[in-house]
């Protein structure tokens, strides 16, 4: 079978840039746009504490979910030093996802806004639940 055809164009580079950019972006839209971020707020639009939740979600479980499957390709030394830094990476993006996902609820809780009631909630918890199953 003919080897695989090597790839030249640093495509690494460009998805670590891309996550970078699209952090950069949500934290920018959170803060210059939509009031800042806070976990906990005497506001009445309760809007800082929901302005928690996309930025955590998006650089917990695309970002730096993203970085973590890199590693392999990207950090230098043994294979068990690459499966680490995998991990710690992957733990990082599940904790900063779990408080992403605690902010929003208690955004509907001090709202009195229901739970779950669309389809993006009920996807995005059965993708976290997924997420969090990886671990072996
Ligand atoms: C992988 C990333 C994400 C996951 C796993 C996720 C998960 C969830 C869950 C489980 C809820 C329901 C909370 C409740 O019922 O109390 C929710 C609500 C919400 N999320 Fe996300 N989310 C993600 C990313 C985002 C992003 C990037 C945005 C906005 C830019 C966003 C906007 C919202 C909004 C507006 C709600 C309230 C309305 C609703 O319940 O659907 N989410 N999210």
């Amino acid at each position: 079978m003919a080897a695989a055809p090597a790839v030249r164009f640093p495509v690494f580079g460009l998805v670590r840039l891309l996550g970078l950019a699209a952090a950069a972006a949500i934290l920018f839209w959170a803060v210059h746009f939509r009031g800042g971020m806070a976990l906990s707020t005497e506001e009445e639009s309760k809007l800082p504490l929901f302005n928690v939740h996309p930025v955590l979600m998006l650089i917990g479980l695309v970002a730096l979910n993203g970085e973590a499957l890199l590693a392999y390709k990207t950090v230098p030394g043994t294979k068990k030093l690459k499966k680490l830094v995998h991990l710690a990476v992957q733990f990082l993006a599940m904790f900063l996802s779990l408080i992403g996902l605690w902010a929003v609820w208690k955004f509907h809780d001090e709202r009195k806004i229901d739970h779950l009631y669309t389809l993006h909630s009920w996807l995005g918890l059965t993708c976290f639940i997924f997420f969090s199953l990886q671990v072996d």
